[in-house]
């Protein structure tokens, strides 16, 4: 069976491009695939964040993966920074990578432009995030169109140590999906829907029911009436990959359905569709986090299985570059 790899910084909330970029692409993955799942902390603490609630926020986020149907039974789920093979082999990655190709990253190019202090980790990011996926030789990473330079160079990463050291480690490859890949703010159609930022511009998976029918009524939309999907009308353009991601209709289908209708109708229906699939997510999550012990018990048996599979890579690694 193939391996995946996957994973979400906690950092701020979970919102809909997660899940439909990323999270609900697991769910679908993990009857097909061996699939390992992560929440990367040691991602997340590149950038600013509140050490105080940082704890919340990592058991947030994997209560949320179980909400959303990641099934512990069948998947590895684990806290990244329980797991010191993933930082071990970073440093030997690292003496593979070059300055010159993490400058390149569009990930650090935008965040370094944003956050008042520009840390070595933040610099360092993909190679950590190389590390992780190597250390479990996948062969498959699904995720969001922003990440996909990032698991390229992962590629590249893996294929310069193998061809220094010898074979060590899979080649792996990313997995987009195409209309869904890229969800953007509701406020401006040309940023990102993303975990940090104003509120209104996201739809977070923890919204109860009338925060969503507001942040939808209040999303921005294009001049004109017509609902039709075009690259000179991006709002509307946008609520539509949404509302087809969401009920899994065709935008060609949603766009007949509304022909000759408005706009008021048409966020009508999509604050329904958008309710019908978070909302028994985020209701799960509430009630997955009254069982302590069971939160407990699955980070503890994802580690133990991550951390086996992962040493033995890291070995392999280390001898192959002389170090055992
Ligand atoms: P992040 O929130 O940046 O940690 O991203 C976690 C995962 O969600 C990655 O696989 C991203 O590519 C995906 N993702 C984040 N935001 C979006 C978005 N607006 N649209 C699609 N996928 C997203
Ligand atoms: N960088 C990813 C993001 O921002 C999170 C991540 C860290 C990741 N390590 C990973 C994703 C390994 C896939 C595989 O979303």
């Amino acid at each position: 069976m193939k391996r995946v790899f996957s994973a979400v910084r906690p950092s701020g909330e979970l919102q809909l491009g997660n899940y439909l970029g990323a999270i609900s692409q697991w769910v679908e993955m993990q009857d097909g695939y061996d699939c390992i799942f992560s929440v990367v902390d040691y991602h997340a603490i590149t950038t600013e964040y509140d050490p105080k609630i940082f704890p919340q926020k990592i058991k947030d986020h994997l209560l949320f993966y179980l909400a959303a149907g990641i099934d512990p039974k069948k998947c590895t789920l684990f806290i990244q920074s329980q797991n010191p093979n993933h930082t071990e082999l970073a440093w030997l990655l690292s003496t593979v990578t070059t300055v010159s190709e993490l400058k390149r990253m569009t990930q650090f190019k935008d965040k370094s432009k944003k956050e008042k202090i520009i840390s070595a980790g933040l610099f360092n990011y993909p190679v950590l995030m190389a590390a992780d996926i190597l250390l479990y030789q996948t062969d498959v990473v699904p995720v969001g169109e922003d990440q996909k330079q990032h698991v390229e160079i992962a590629a590249d990463i893996a294929k310069r140590f193998n061809y220094h050291f010898g074979e060590v480690f899979k080649i792996p490859e990313v997995k987009l999906v195409k209309e869904r890949a890229r969800i953007m703010s509701l406020t401006n159609p040309m940023k990102k829907m993303s975990k940090s930022g104003e509120d209104k511009a996201r739809i977070n998976l923890s919204d109860p029911d009338d925060i969503i029918i507001k942040k939808i009524k209040s999303a921005v939309t294009d001049s004109g009436k017509k609902i039709e999907y075009s690259q000179d009308k991006p709002a509307i353009a946008n609520l539509l990959r949404i509302y087809s991601a969401c009920s899994s209709e065709s935008i060609e289908q949603i766009v007949a359905k509304f022909k000759g209708k408005g706009y008021a109708d048409f966020k009508n229906s999509l604050v329904e569709v958008i309710i019908k699939k978070i909302g028994p997510i985020r209701d799960k999550k509430i009630v997955l986090e009254k069982d302590e012990e069971l939160y407990k018990k699955i980070i503890f048996e994802g580690l133990e299985k991550a951390e086996l599979i992962s040493r033995e890579t890291l070995e392999k690694a280390k001898r192959a570059a002389g170090l055992l």
